[in-house]
């Protein structure tokens, strides 16, 4: 992997710095080379330029968005394609279901989140009950979160996200 590349950006009068988006796929396909994944399950879809960026590293793509504008942005994208799968709705709710259908280690992009605790639309940060559901169900692979910070504040104690199963 090549250092991390960042970007900055400004909102509010507050500047934020991030690892860009290309590098973040970039790492994406790093795992999935490293520990030999080949399903990828994305929360948050947005216009689906990860599951585009990732496609040629993968078998099967899932990836699950609540926006219904934006999901149809992604669905229009993936039509008719057998390796990717597009999933309207709330992940909280759609990706524990989703995995009953995952058989193999899978590498798993949590990403489903708007700007804090709530995502924007009248729904918790699904964030905790998307991990759960993974460790519950005892699930192989690896899960990567983007932007932690968005998390529960609750849940987060002195930089440790603490689940209870
Ligand atoms: C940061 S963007 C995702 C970026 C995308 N994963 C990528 O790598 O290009 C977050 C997306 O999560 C969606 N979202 C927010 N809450 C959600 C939820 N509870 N379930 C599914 N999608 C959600 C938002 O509508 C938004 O499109």
């Amino acid at each position: 992997m090549r250092p991390p590349e960042y970007v900055e950006w400004t909102h509010d009068g507050k500047t934020f710095k991030q690892v860009s988006p290309a590098w973040k796929r970039e790492l994406l396909i790093d795992y999935a080379k490293r520990f030999n994944l080949r399903t990828f399950v994305e929360t948050g879809t947005c216009g689906g330029d990860t599951i585009a960026a990732l496609y040629d590293h993968f078998d099967k793509l899932y990836s699950i968005e609540v926006h219904g504008y934006v999901y149809s942005l992604g669905y229009e994208r993936f039509k008719g394609d057998p390796k990717v799968t597009m999933i309207y709705g709330d992940s909280a709710v759609e990706l524990p279901r989703l995995l009953y259908r995952i058989t193999e280690p899978a590498l798993y992009w949590l990403d489903a989140h708007l700007d804090g605790p709530a995502n924007g639309y009248g729904l918790a940060n699904p964030l905790m009950t998307e991990i759960s559901a993974i460790m519950s169900q005892k699930k192989e692979g690896i899960i990567l979160v983007d932007d932690l910070d968005f998390a529960r504040p609750a849940e987060w104690h002195n930089g440790v996200l603490r689940i209870s199963l």
